[in-house]
């Protein structure tokens, strides 16, 4: 069977950026796949959280993708940070993955533009990173969102250059994967480009929000004076809520607001209302049982300490398998 990998920062709570261009995927794949979901909290680290924040989000984490669905039963469910073996092949792929390369990653230089006075060596190094959560279960399969392409690549690379170097075809080579074939780029609020954490609180929508706040999010998104020609081209702004209403509603409401756009006779109040109500609908359940398993600490010890210990038997064997291949001996 095959092995899938995917992970998510514990740098705050999950949008529906992330729902529906990850975790809806991992729910799909753990009844088909051996399946391994992790919360990224080494990689948080390149931000500096305080020692509060750390332990709050990779709980926030946790709650959210077993609300959404993950079961512990059939994925290993764990933190990147009780699993070291990951760290220890982070050290080995980094002695092969060059300045060059890794400098002109697009999310490096995004980084440095976002946080130029912490331009940290994690940072620089973060594709090795995930890199190594990925080859650790030697996983083919990654499920992740458009914004990741690069850093499969990367992963790919970084693993056919061990291969290569040590002359073994020990690393499998991971690819983003979901379902329908394309990746999906769930658009924010805020009228330009994706939803996204780092874009701002307003730009996106949590599955943790209540209907009221999600209402006033939607009502107050970017859009425009309306169409004045019949099947106009639609403006990125207006795209992106049609985009966003084609995720979370049913196609006859799609169609619906579609063609009242195409005869100039919508009205945005009643479409951002529409989308606002199908977007409740269509979290209500994550946001209800987010609530019964924060309160839970019992099950999400359990929930841990299991995915911990299914989780480091893969990775230990990968590194026990790989310092024998690059040439580590005891005396
Ligand atoms: P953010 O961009 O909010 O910081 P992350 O970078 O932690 O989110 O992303 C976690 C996962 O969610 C990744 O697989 C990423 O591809 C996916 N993802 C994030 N935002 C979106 C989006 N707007 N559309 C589709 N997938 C997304
Ligand atoms: N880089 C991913 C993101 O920003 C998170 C991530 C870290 C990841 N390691 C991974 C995703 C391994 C898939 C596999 O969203």
């Amino acid at each position: 069977m095959e092995t899938v990998v995917s992970g998510i920062r514990s740098t705050g709570k999950l949008h529906l950026g992330n729902f529906y261009g990850a975790v809806k995927n991992f729910v799909q794949m753990q009844n088909e796949y051996n399946c391994y979901f992790f919360i990224a909290d080494y990689h948080s680290l390149t931000t500096h959280p305080t020692p509060a924040d750390l332990h709050s989000n990779v709980k926030q984490v946790l709650v959210e993708y077993l609300a959404a669905g993950i079961d512990p039963d059939k994925a290993t469910i764990y933190v990147q940070s009780d699993v070291p073996e990951i760290a220890e092949l982070y050290l080995y792929l980094n002695m092969n993955a060059y300045m060059g390369e890794l400098e002109r990653s697009t999310s490096f230089k995004d980084k440095v533009r976002a946080q130029p006075d912490n331009v940290n060596a994690g940072l620089l190094t973060y594709p090795v990173l995930m890199a190594a959560d990925i080859l650790i279960h030697k996983a083919t399969k990654v499920p992740v969102g458009k914004d990741q392409e690069q850093h499969l690549e990367m992963s790919r690379t970084f693993g056919n250059r061990f291969n290569r170097l040590y002359k073994t075809e020990y690393f499998p080579e991971p690819f983003a994967f979901n379902f329908t074939e394309k990746l999906v780029k769930v658009p924010g609020l805020d009228g330009k480009g994706k939803m996204g954490k780092s874009e701002g609180e307003a730009n996106a929508v949590y599955l943790s929000d209540e209907p009221e706040i999600i209402r006033k999010k939607v009502m107050r998104a970017v859009s425009d004076e309306g169409p004045n020609e019949e099947n106009q081209q639609k403006p990125e702004p207006i795209q992106n809520l049609f985009d966003l209403m084609k995720i979370v509603s049913p196609t006859d409401t799609y169609d619906h607001f579609d063609s009242l756009y195409n005869t100039c006779a919508i009205r945005y109040g009643d479409f951002k209302k529409q989308l606002a109500e199908d977007m409740i609908v269509s979290m209500a359940p994550i946001r209800e049982r987010i609530k019964e398993i924060a309160s839970d600490e019992t099950y999400l010890r359990e929930v841990a300490r299991f995915g911990a210990i299914k989780a480091r038997e893969s990775a230990s064997k990968t590194i026990r398998e790989v310092r024998q291949i690059i040439g580590f001996k005891s005396f």
